[in-house]
């Protein structure tokens, strides 16, 4: 008998090799190397779906690309228009999608749900996380039925594959890939081999039979768990799951797509019984007030592709320690205090004796460079304790000297907020000249520098 063989594997990026080490000498992060049993030397072959003997050999020769026929690639669309406009408009068939998210996010909810929507066509929905029973009730809280939904506990992709040889479905979902395991490979589920070796063979068994795969998997902030990361490279499509567990809102973000555009967004709210599109975020990220409160400025951002108007919130108090306090939920603190910093600067604001506590409305994080200038605007209006109208918003990104910069697709923004019924939106005056505005029935305007905003506002 052979000895079995072991290698470390990082368990954040996959990292190989002979030796423990305390450093990933890849992604740099400690403590993460982890033993596994590999048996490179008695089995270098992979487990086959169809289990034949001889793994599947192709005969490939060069081809001129002009001469290879295209074929447009079929795809199945569900009726969740939030997933099907983050797959770049339904699932291609014979892709590999992987689902990452941190646990309790609603994953599961997601697929379940959209799964049971799906008609006429037979789906298999392996989980190895759940019993058959926790899914019927989860199933019945979602209140649909489908004859065509089949479940499958089991864990062993060799079972899974005998399994739907029998079933022959049009779409496979699994429940996590940190569950399933190869009998080709000794390491635990949820090391970075297993998890590595099933995906190879689902992606195998996606490209030879064409029917769409989703691998569900975990991901935890520090990383802990040995990650989809590993896998980005072997899927075709990744998408990623993604809010804050307190609140009900829920970002389906599209990470890499081979078919499609990574641009894409889809928006869920989380409900006693699944999750519910959110075609309009805007209308529930602005908490409809009557009477003004200051600290509150509008942004009129682009997530994606979307225009989506967010509420900023910020509280500037008098700070009673010695180091004041700066908290951003939503926003990159970084940028939070370097806008302070421009404030201080160009402005002449005194924040250095101030706590400043910065928070963007329904625990979404925000990443367009926009939102600056409604952060600048709220943490005036909170220091000088002015409400803003809530009929004004603002869209600008704010540099180092506190000019207003222009950003990306304004009139998109624009129109957003004079749908919404905003009477007045603040822009960067540096935008090109091109720019037909007189379309516009909202009063627009154009500003260069923060002073200018303030006086304008206070
Ligand atoms: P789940 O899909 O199990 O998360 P994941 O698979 O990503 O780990 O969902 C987790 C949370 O969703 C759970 O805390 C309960 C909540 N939930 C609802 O609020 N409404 C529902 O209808 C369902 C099914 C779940
Ligand atoms: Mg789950």
């Amino acid at each position: 008998m052979s000895k079995i063989k072991t290698a470390f594997f990082c368990q954040a990026c996959g990292y190989e090799s002979a030796k423990w080490t305390g450093k990933c000498p890849s992604c740099n992060s400690w403590n993460t190397f982890v033993e596994e049993k590999i048996q490179k030397d008695i089995s270098p072959r992979h487990y086959d779906w169809r289990d034949s003997k001889e793994a599947h050999v192709a005969k490939t020769k060069i081809v001129q690309l002009s001469a290879v026929e295209g074929a447009e690639e079929r795809r199945i669309l569900t009726p969740d228009a939030e997933l099907n406009r983050v797959l770049g408009g339904g699932i291609v068939e014979g892709s590999l999608v992987l689902v990452g998210g941190e646990p309790g996010i609603g994953k599961s909810t997601l697929f379940l749900q959209n799964a049971l929507a799906l008609k006429g066509i037979k789906i298999l929905y392996v989980s190895g996380e759940e019993s058959e029973q926790q899914i019927k009730m989860r199933a019945d809280r979602l209140n649909i039925l489908n004859d065509d939904f089949y479940l499958l506990t089991e864990t062993s992709t060799q079972e899974i594959f005998q399994e739907i040889k029998k079933l022959q479905p049009n779409l496979v979902i699994v429940d996590s890939i940190q569950t399933l395991h190869s009998p080709m490979i000794d390491s635990a589920p949820g090391s970075v081999s297993q998890v590595r070796e099933t995906t190879a063979e689902l992606q195998r068994f996606a490209k030879e039979s064409q029917v769409p795969v989703f691998i569900i998997g975990h991901i935890t902030k520090d990383g802990a768990i040995a990650g989809p990361k590993v896998l980005e490279h072997m899927v075709d499509t990744v998408l990623q799951f993604e809010g804050d567990q307190h609140y009900a809102y829920r970002i389906l973000r599209t990470i890499k797509n081979r078919f499609g555009s990574t641009a894409e967004l889809g928006i869920y709210e989380m409900t006693g019984n699944g999750l519910r599109q959110v075609s309009n975020p805007s209308e529930i990220l602005i908490s409809q007030r009557e009477d003004q409160l200051s600290g509150i400025a509008i942004a009129a951002t682009i997530e994606g592709l979307r225009p989506m108007l967010i509420e900023v919130q910020a509280l500037v108090t008098q700070s009673v320690y010695g180091t004041p306090q700066r908290t951003a939920t939503g926003f990159d603190l970084r940028r939070l205090q370097l806008l302070l910093a421009v404030l201080e600067k160009r402005g002449g604001f005194h924040f250095g004796v101030k706590d400043v506590f910065l928070n963007i409305a329904g625990g979404i994080r925000v990443e367009d460079p926009s939102i600056d200038l409604a952060v600048l605007c709220s943490l005036l209006s909170s220091y000088e304790d002015i409400p803003l109208s809530n009929h004004v918003c603002f869209a600008g990104e704010v540099g180092l000297s506190g000019e207003i910069r222009a950003v990306n697709r304004i009139e998109q923004r624009i129109a957003e907020a004079e749908k919404l019924g905003f009477e007045k939106i603040f822009i960067s005056k540096y935008h090109k000249k091109g720019l037909n505005l007189s379309k516009f029935k909202i009063e627009i305007v154009p500003v260069g520098r923060v002073e200018e905003v303030y006086q304008l506002l206070f």
